[in-house]
């Protein structure tokens, strides 16, 4: 199981990286921002603990901030002005939640990750809040230790919303994972690092000034909604639960001193073993979790996390106390669930570009059920990326309601860091990506690109999870009725 190898390659396919097609903005050095203390978002308080029973309320709405000089800039956020307070979940715990909409239109508040029934719960388009409105869910958090994260999900205007600031983090825990040697003490050794990219006009946002079809880009780069942000090190170790929340940009990260960095969790939570870096990329809506180790810096050492030549946020090494704890070789079991026997493998075919985008040769319709898969099947899933326009793109593929497993890409190997549960995964351009998928709970639920604009225009599909035993109908909303609550 020891792997002392330390990974030193991106892996996906260098032709397709997103600075190899038209619409691409380079990030540039923020040089006219100051440095400013890194945003930690704060961490949710409940309204009321009963028991097993915990209240939440998440309150979509408007709000302003500093993000560069002068002006404040307009943003939206979860309890907040930009971005969101992180919510913090337990595994087992039966969650209450009231979702309120402040905003002047309609949005949803989707739980990226979570295991929940769909297509309410879970907050896609199938779940509008409209403005001034409400709704309350509530589920039992049954799923192991990860960091997932809420956004809105109302098709086509996803993008615009989570480009003015719509995501939060969310942080699941359990028993198996507080027994690991991990840092854990949020906003001190354990911090979100949300990754986005934006523009101002003015110091303000103008999502149709900078859409592009194949993705929207800016050419700030924001950790956690701050641009040039210090992070003041406190502790030997510091683990980073890192999300790309961008529209469309890939993020290649490093440190200008190429220093190590241990990655101990993917989407779906723990990895079965640390895999070492110094290089990581992460597609649209991925997760990594990573341990930084700053055990051979002094204090008043800095050290950058940049993205391809670009410093994104400054670790400033501050005194701590010496931390010898030694990641286990082994972190967890994945219990890979057999594939059921007699089962065809499931196709699903992206493609094209700008206004051709396609998910299995179709526009998204809100009412068309596109496929079925019993509960508690195991089925073999090809995600195909056909597309070969301009050498093609990356399409990062996700699935509501289920974690997956990578089994192969093009028949070979996963990446090193692919062996823990998943819900979206890089699909490079003329791969096919095996997955085990698997749905434990009945309900409709989306699959799509994860590049916001492309799922905007239509590249997403619906499925049925159904259990043969137990009829559910489901009332499937019209983008109209989505959009106009009086029709
Ligand atoms: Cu991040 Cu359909 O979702
Ligand atoms: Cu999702
Ligand atoms: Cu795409």
């Amino acid at each position: 199981m020891t792997d002392s190898k330390v990974y030193n390659d991106y892996f996906f396919d260098e032709p397709v990286f997103d600075l190899h097609d038209g619409g691409y903005v380079p990030l540039e050095k923020a040089d006219d921002v100051p440095d400013k203390p890194l945003n930690i978002p704060a961490a949710l308080k409940p309204d009321k603990v009963d028991g097993n029973d915990v209240y939440y309320t998440i309150t979509a709405q408007e709000g302003e901030t500093q993000i560069l000089p002068g002006a404040k800039t307009k943003t939206w956020g979860y309890n907040a002005a930009l971005l969101g307070t992180t919510i913090v979940l337990k595994k087992g715990v039966h969650y209450h939640v009231h979702l309120v909409n402040k905003l002047t239109e309609v949005t949803t508040f989707h739980w990226h990750g979570l295991n929940v029934t769909g297509p309410i719960v879970d907050g896609g388009p199938h779940a509008p809040v409209y403005p001034g409105g409400s709704r309350d869910i509530d589920f039992t958090l049954d799923q192991p230790a990860q960091t997932d994260w809420i956004h809105p999900h109302p098709c086509p205007n996803t993008a615009r919303q989570v480009w003015n600031g719509l995501a939060a983090a969310v942080v699941v825990t359990d028993d198996e994972e507080a027994k690991l040697p991990f840092p854990r003490n949020y906003g001190v050794d354990d911090i979100p690092v949300i990754l986005q990219d934006r523009n101002y006009h003015d110091n303000q946002l103008d999502y149709k000034a900078d859409y592009d079809m194949d993705g929207t880009e800016g050419k700030y780069a924001l950790v956690n909604g701050t641009i040039n942000g210090v992070f003041d090190v406190t502790t030997q170790k510091v683990r980073l639960r890192i999300l790309n929340g961008s529209d469309r940009r890939e993020w290649r990260l490093h440190f200008d001193d190429e220093h190590e960095f241990t990655q101990i969790a993917s989407d779906g939570g723990t990895l079965p073993a640390p895999v070492k870096f110094t290089k990581l990329m992460l597609t649209c809506a991925e997760r990594a979790e990573v341990i930084v180790d700053f055990g051979d810096k002094k204090p008043g050492d800095v050290v950058t996390l940049m993205t391809d030549n670009i410093p994104i946020m400054k670790f400033k090494i501050g005194e701590y106390a010496a931390d010898n704890s030694v990641l286990p070789d082994k972190l967890t079991t994945i219990d890979a669930p057999e594939v059921t026997p007699g089962l065809p493998v499931t196709r699903t075919v992206m493609s094209g570009m700008d206004d051709q985008v396609r998910l299995d040769g179709k526009l998204f319709d809100m009412q068309r059920i596109d496929r079925k898969q019993k509960i508690g099947d195991t089925v073999l899933w090809d995600v195909v990326n056909t597309n070969d326009m301009d050498g093609g793109m990356i399409h990062p593929f996700h699935m509501h309601g289920c974690q997956f497993l990578v089994l192969s890409r093009n028949g070979k190997a996963p990446y090193p860091n692919e062996h823990g549960w998943k819900d979206t995964v890089g699909v490079n351009a003329g791969e096919t990506v095996r997955i085990a998928v698997q749905f434990t709970k009945f309900g409709v639920y989306m699959y799509h690109c994860h590049i916001l604009e492309h799922e905007d225009t239509g590249m997403m599909a619906q499925i049925e999870a159904y259990d043969p035993n137990e009829k559910h109908t489901y009332h499937l909303l019209s983008m109209d009725e989505m959009n106009h609550p009086s029709k």
